[in-house]
C-alpha cells in the first residue's frame, strides 16, 4: 500500500500521508492541509474524521468488535471487576495483585466528598435531574481539591481515584437528598459496587441486603460503559481537556455531554418507550410501524459506529434473560424489548439501515431490577464512563501531539455590511 494518498486541487497534486492504526485502520493526515491548499475538510458529525490516535479501545462497528487495551469485552465482561476494568483502562495494563489492592485502596481512602459540599445538596430542588447535580458537583470538586497546574505522576493518581471514586459517592447523596432521606457515607468495607447500591438503598432505619445477581449485573453494566472511544463525550472530554482546564471540569463536561437523550439519556428513554407500549396497549409492531414513519424513534436502536450487533447488547441481554428469570423479577418490558428486536430484525427497515440493538437497548431493564430510578439510569452510564474519559484526558495530556482544539468553519453569514442607526432600520 502506498503511504501517501494524492489530492489534486485546482490543477496542483499534493501528497497527505497516510497513517495505519495497529488493527489496520487507516486515515488521511490533513494536519498539513489548510496551510499548504487554503481548503478545511467538511465532516458533518464528524463521522468521518480522526480526532486522535488512542490506544485505549478498538471497535469495529461492522463486524460489532469491542476491545479495551486489547482485551475482548466478553472476556472482561465474564472474568473482571469494574474496578480492575477501571484500572486497565486508565493504565493500560491489567494489575498484577499488589497493583490492584494499592488502586482499591486509593479508591477507598479517596470516596469521601469534603462535608461542606454535602450542603450543596440542599440547594437544589427536590425534583432536580440527577445528571445537573452531577455536573455540578463534579466541577465544584475543583474548588476543594484544586488541582495545581504540574501535575506530578502521584498527584496525578490521586484525581484519577478521586473522580473515580468520588462520582459513584456524589450520585448516591443526589439520590438520597433527592427523597429526602440522610445521606449514607461509603464504607471501607464494601466493595465499589456495593458500597454503591450501599450508599443508594441502605437507611438508618433499614440495612440493605446485597444479592449477589444484582451486584454482578450492575457491576456487569459498569464494565460494559468504561470506555467507547470518540464518541461525544469523549470527544467533549478531549475537546474541554484540550484548553488545559482542571480536571474536575473537564469530568463535568463529559457528564453534560453524556446526558443529552441521543448519548447517554437514550438508557432512560428505552424504558419510558417500553413502559409506554406496555401501558398504552399498543402492539410492538405498530410501535415499530411508527419508528420507521419517523413518528417515532425506536430507542436503543441504531449506532454511528456500529453497523452489526452492538456486543454490549448482547451480553446485557443474556444477563436480562438470567436476571428476570428469578422469582419476582419478570418483567413484561423485557417480552416487549425482545419483540421490538424480533420484528425490527426482520424488517428491511432496519436491516437495510444496519440498525441494531445498542448498549441502551437492555440496560435499562437491568438497572431497574436493581431498584436504580430511571433518571438515575444516565448518571449509572456516567459512572461507568468515568474510567475511560480520565483515560483519554491523560493519554491526550501525555502524547506529543497535544494541541488545543480549535476546529474551523466554513462561513455562511452574510458580508461585510455597515451598522445602521436605529432610525435607518427598516
Ligand atoms: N429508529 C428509527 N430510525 C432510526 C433510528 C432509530 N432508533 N436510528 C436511526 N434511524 C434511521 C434514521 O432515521 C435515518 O434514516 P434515513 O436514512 O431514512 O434518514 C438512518 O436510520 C440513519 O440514522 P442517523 O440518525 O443518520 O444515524 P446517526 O449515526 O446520525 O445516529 C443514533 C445514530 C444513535 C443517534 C441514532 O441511531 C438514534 O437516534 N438512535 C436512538 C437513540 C439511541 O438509542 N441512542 C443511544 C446510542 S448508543 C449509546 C451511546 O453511545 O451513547
Amino acid at each position: 500500500m502506498t503511504d501517501t494518498a494524492k489530492l489534486i486541487l485546482e490543477g496542483k497534486t499534493y501528497d497527505l500521508p497516510i497513517v495505519v492504526g495497529t488493527e489496520n485502520e487507516k486515515a488521511i493526515d490533513i494536519t498539513r492541509l489548510r496551510q499548504d491548499t487554503g481548503f478545511v475538510t467538511m465532516d458533518s458529525g464528524l463521522a468521518n474524521t480522526g480526532s486522535c490516535k488512542s490506544g485505549v479501545t478498538f471497535i469495529d462497528g461492522e463486524k460489532g468488535i469491542l476491545r479495551f487495551r486489547g482485551y475482548p469485552i466478553e472476556e472482561l465482561a465474564a472474568k473482571s471487576t469494574f474496578v480492575e476494568t477501571a484500572y486497565l483502562v486508565v493504565y493500560g495494563e491489567l494489575p498484577k495483585a499488589t497493583q490492584l489492592k494499592k488502586f482499591s485502596n486509593l479508591l477507598n481512602a479517596s470516596s469521601l466528598i469534603h462535608e461542606d459540599m454535602t450542603h450543596f445538596f440542599f440547594g437544589f430542588p427536590r425534583d432536580a435531574h440527577p445528571m445537573g447535580i452531577l455536573s455540578t458537583m463534579v466541577a465544584s470538586l475543583s474548588t476543594f481539591y484544586p488541582a495545581p497546574e504540574d501535575l506530578t505522576e502521584d498527584m496525578e493518581n490521586q484525581l484519577v481515584a478521586n473522580l473515580i471514586s468520588q462520582v459513584r459517592t456524589i450520585s448516591a447523596m443526589s439520590y438520597k437528598k433527592s427523597i429526602g432521606e440522610p445521606v449514607v457515607y461509603p464504607s471501607i468495607k464494601l466493595k465499589y459496587v456495593e458500597n454503591f447500591l450501599n450508599m443508594m438503598f441502605s437507611s438508618p432505619v433499614k440495612d440493605y441486603v446485597q444479592d449477589p445477581d444484582i451486584v454482578h449485573a450492575v457491576e456487569t453494566f459498569l464494565i460494559l460503559h468504561a470506555d467507547h472511544e470518540q464518541n461525544c463525550s469523549t470527544s467533549t472530554v478531549r475537546m474541554v481537556g484540550s484548553s488545559l482546564a482542571n480536571i474536575y471540569s473537564v469530568v463535568s463536561s463529559g457528564v453534560c455531554a453524556l446526558w443529552g437523550r441521543r448519548h447517554g439519556g437514550a438508557n432512560q428513554e428505552v424504558i419510558t418507550m417500553l413502559e409506554h407500549i406496555r401501558d398504552s396497549g399498543a402492539k410492538p409492531a405498530e410501535f415499530v410501524e411508527r419508528a420507521k414513519n419517523r413518528a417515532e424513534r425506536l430507542m436503543g436502536f441504531g449506532h454511528r459506529v456500529y453497523k452489526a450487533y452492538d456486543p454490549r447488547a448482547k451480553i446485557l441481554k443474556e444477563i436480562c434473560h438470567k436476571l428476570l428469570a428469578k422469582p419476582g423479577m419478570t418483567d413484561p418490558c423485557f417480552d416487549i424489548a425482545m419483540e421490538l428486536e424480533a420484528i425490527a430484525m426482520k424488517d428491511p427497515y432496519f436491516l437495510e439501515r444496519n440498525l441494531y440493538p445498542n448498549v441502551d437497548f437492555y440496560s435499562g431493564l437491568i438497572l431497574k431490577a436493581a431498584a436504580i430510578p430511571y433518571d438515575m439510569f444516565t448518571v449509572l452510564f456516567a459512572i461507568g464512563r468515568t474510567p475511560g474519559w480520565l483515560a483519554q484526558w491523560r493519554e491526550m495530556t501525555h502524547s506529543e501531539d497535544f494541541r488545543l482544539a480549535r476546529p474551523r468553519q466554513i462561513y455562511t453569514g452574510p458580508n461585510e455590511r455597515h451598522y445602521l442607526d436605529m432610525k435607518d432600520r427598516k
